[in-house]
């Protein structure tokens, strides 16, 4: 006869994983060195307060074969410029990914391979496919953990150099104002 066998499970409320083998990595606000313009409200921050969390369920590894993971991405602020994800380039360039808004609010940011950036809302139930060769950054601009999905090839890997010099976009918070500028020689 055949066994069924019960699959890891996502709480949709709160991008809970349980029942799976996960592996949670934590980065803190001293790990996110020039990923916010302003350096002085950067450094006034403690360096060991959390910003992000990702959990993976453990995956086989090779072509073909998929991650999923979970983004909680806290609320706040760094100077005037929301909690965000370092945000990265895929290794292998021309590898996409699907995200999917879980929970909280914010933005989806993506920038091809030629500089140009644009913004995708993010909320419970949104579905964002990255396209290849496109970078992806998450922002917090709401109250609330932001908490997103994730699906992407265990082959993908990360390529955060290319974006050391910042992304062509930045998202800042004025008295409750969501304000997106470009940025000269982003
Ligand atoms: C990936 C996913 C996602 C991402 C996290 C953290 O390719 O692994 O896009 O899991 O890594 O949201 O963002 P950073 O990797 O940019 O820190
Ligand atoms: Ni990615």
């Amino acid at each position: 006869s055949t066994s069924i066998s019960m699959p890891p499970d996502v709480a949709f409320l709160t991008g809970q994983f349980s029942g799976g083998n996960v592996i949670k990595k934590v980065t803190r606000c001293g790990d996110l060195s020039g990923v916010f313009h302003d350096l002085t409200a950067w450094q006034a921050i403690p360096a060991d307060t959390p910003v992000y969390e990702v959990e993976m369920l453990d995956s086989p590894q090779g072509e073909g074969e998929l991650y999923v993971g979970m983004t909680h991405l806290h609320p706040g602020l760094v100077g005037d410029e929301f909690y965000m994800t370092r945000g990265h380039f895929h290794q292998r360039r021309e590898q996409g990914e699907v995200y999917f808004g879980i929970r909280g609010s914010g933005l989806l940011l993506l920038q091809n391979e030629q500089g140009e950036a644009r913004l995708e809302q993010v909320s419970p139930g949104s579905v964002h496919i990255i396209p290849g060769n496109t970078a992806h950054r998450l922002i917090n601009t709401g109250t609330e953990i932001l908490s997103a999905l994730a699906v992407w090839p265990t082959v993908a890997g990360h390529d955060y150099r290319s974006l050391a010099g910042g992304f062509a976009l930045r998202v800042t918070g004025h008295e409750g104002k969501i304000q997106a500028k470009d940025v000269q020689n982003g």
